[in-house]
């Protein structure tokens, strides 16, 4: 019988799983034990501590639904969903920011010029810019799919009184690869924090808040599509995003409405202030 200690014990958990050799799959397999057991090791790990993982994470599934992922929030306030977004993101093409949970895959789509927030309060903004490749030849067609908060830090998916696709829309970019509608300028809010994810902040002195931002999907035939959020210049929390996905290529000047009629665009609604952004995208593959 061979005598597992310590340090043999990783070679022999590596060994007793069959995988392909040189597999995806058994890379990040044997990656993910050799990591956890260095990290054993190094921590000197106590039973206490290793039980408290493990009922953390039990917590963690415990309080999950379709519409609550406490593992993608775990993800995000550890900085890992902001990793892989940036591991990912293509040479040249706009830098990937959090999905977050309140996508809906069947927002309503709108006309170019149209307004997401109707009569809702709050700062009337024109969003604007282009959708080009990276060669900057405008990608006519694109798809640019987003939702935001309001002006209160709300989006309207948490309320039971209001429609879950409001503040949401799909736009067509025109033949120059255009895209510009009108919307309210959303407000900051709190990650989730009355679960696990919220013990854990606290337990670090941390904040649930993100810097207000708007999501969005930006797709175009044969390019990779990206999942992106934008900033804005001079707001609250750009610094310490709970989640880390603010980058300064992502954070947009926020300016006065004045000459939007050079831009000649038709609008729904009469903005008061400016948001000009545009997106790259790269080659599929
Ligand atoms: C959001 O941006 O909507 C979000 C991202 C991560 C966790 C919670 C919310
Ligand atoms: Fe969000």
């Amino acid at each position: 019988m061979k005598d597992i200690n310590q340090f043999t014990i990783t070679q022999a958990v590596k060994d007793s799983f069959k995988t392909e050799p040189g597999s995806r799959f058994e890379s990040l397999l044997h990656g993910l034990v050799e990591h956890l057991h260095d990290f054993t090791r190094e921590q000197n790990v106590t039973h206490e501590e290793w039980m408290g993982v493990l009922n953390f994470l039990y917590d963690c599934g415990k309080i999950s639904t379709p519409e609550r992922h406490e593992f993608i929030l775990l993800s995000d306030v550890l900085g890992w969903s902001s990793l892989v977004d940036m591991i990912n993101t293509k040479g040249g093409a706009t830098e990937g920011s959090n999905l977050g949970p309140f996508y809906l895959d069947n927002a309503p789509v709108k006309q170019l010029g149209g307004n997401l927030a109707d009569d809702r309060d709050g700062v009337t903004v024109l969003v604007h810019g282009k959708v080009s490749n990276t060669l900057h030849h405008p990608l006519p067609g694109a798809t640019i799919d987003t939702w935001q908060a309001d002006a209160t830090g709300t989006y309207p998916i948490q309320e039971v009184e209001q429609d879950k696709y409001d503040l949401r829309g799909k736009f067509t970019c025109d033949e120059n690869g255009r895209y510009y509608y009108t919307t309210v300028l959303p407000k900051p809010y709190t990650v989730p924090y009355d679960g696990p994810v919220g013990v854990l902040l606290r337990a670090g002195t941390r904040h649930a808040w993100r810097a207000p931002h708007m999501h969005f999907i930006v797709t175009a035939p044969g390019m990779a599509g990206i999942t992106t959020e934008i900033f804005f210049k001079n707001t609250e929390y750009l610094d310490n995003d709970a989640v880390f996905g603010v980058r300064q290529s992502l954070i947009a000047d926020l300016k006065p409405a004045k000459d939007i009629d050079k831009l000649g665009y038709t609008l729904d609604k009469k903005p008061d202030a400016v948001i000009e952004f545009d997106f790259v995208l790269a080659p599929e593959g």
